[in-house]
C-alpha cells in the first residue's frame, strides 16, 4: 500500500519524506488556500518545491471545469514536473479529459468520487488513480469504506488498472481499514501516518528494557 500525505505544508511534507515511508503527496485548493498559496503562479511554484522534497507522485488539481479549459490546465501541470499527476474533478467533462489525458501517457487522478458508478466510469476513462473521499462520506453517516471494498471487487472483476487511492483519511484506523480491503493507496494527514507507530504495551516493554539494561550498568 502507498502512503501518501494530504496537505501542501511544506513542513509536514519534509517531516513525512523524513520518516522513510512517504510515497507521494496530495493537494486540493483548498489546501492551497490553507497555506496561504494564492495566484498561478505562485501555486505552480508551490508544487515545483513539493516535487522537489518528495520522490513520489504528486498531485495537482485543476480549477478549469470545461473540457477545454482542464485540457490546457492539465497539460500545463504535467509540464512543470515529471511527478505531477493532473487531478480532475469527476464530471463530465472531467471524464472526456480522463481519457484524453490517458491516450496522451499524462497520469490523472479522479477526485472527488463518492459512488461505484463513478469509480467504474474514472477507471473506463484511463484514470491513473480513482480518489474516493472515505471521510466526507462518513461525514453524512455513509460507509465510507465499504465503498473501497464495492471498488475494489469492481475493479479486479476486470481487472482494471486504475488504482485504488483511498482520500479524505481522517485517522489511524481509516489506514489500516484501508488496508485491509485492498485500497493501493491511502491519503490522509500526518497524525493518520504516525498513529501507526503507537501501542502502549511497546512503550511499556521499552521502558521495562530500559530500566532493566540500566540495571546491571
Ligand atoms: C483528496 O485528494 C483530497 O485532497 C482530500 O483527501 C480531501 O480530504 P478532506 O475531506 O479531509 O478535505
Amino acid at each position: 500500500m502507498k502512503f501518501f500525505i494530504d496537505t501542501a505544508n511544506l513542513d509536514q511534507i519534509r517531516e513525512a519524506q523524513e520518516l522513510g515511508v512517504l510515497d507521494g503527496v496530495t493537494t486540493n485548493p483548498s489546501l492551497m488556500a490553507k497555506e496561504g498559496i494564492t495566484g498561478k503562479d505562485n501555486i505552480f511554484k508551490h508544487y515545483r518545491k513539493i516535487c522537489d522534497i518528495v520522490d513520489g507522485d504528486v498531485s495537482a488539481e485543476v480549477i478549469a471545469t470545461d473540457y477545454e479549459g482542464i485540457i490546457r490546465e492539465g497539460e500545463e501541470l504535467a509540464e512543470l514536473h515529471e511527478q505531477i499527476i493532473v487531478k480532475v474533478p469527476m464530471i463530465k467533462d472531467g471524464i472526456k479529459a480522463i481519457k484524453y489525458f490517458s491516450d496522451k501517457g499524462i497520469k490523472t487522478n479522479c477526485t472527488l468520487v463518492f459512488s461505484a458508478g463513478q469509480a467504474l466510469l474514472a477507471a473506463k476513462a484511463g484514470a491513473t488513480y480513482v480518489s474516493p473521499f472515505i471521510g466526507r462520506l462518513d461525514d453524512i453517516s455513509t460507509d465510507g469504506l465499504n465503498l473501497i471494498s464495492e471498488i475494489r471487487l469492481i475493479y479486479d472483476n476486470y481487472e482494471f488498472e486504475t488504482q485504488i487511492l483511498a482520500a479524505s483519511v481522517r485517522h489511524t484506523m481509516h489506514v489500516i481499514d484501508c488496508a485491509k480491503l485492498g485500497a493501493d493507496v491511502m491519503t490522509g494527514p500526518l497524525s493518520s501516518i504516525e498513529g501507526l507507530l503507537n501501542h502502549p504495551l511497546t512503550d511499556i516493554g521499552l521502558a521495562k528494557f530500559l530500566e532493566d539494561y540500566n540495571k546491571g550498568n
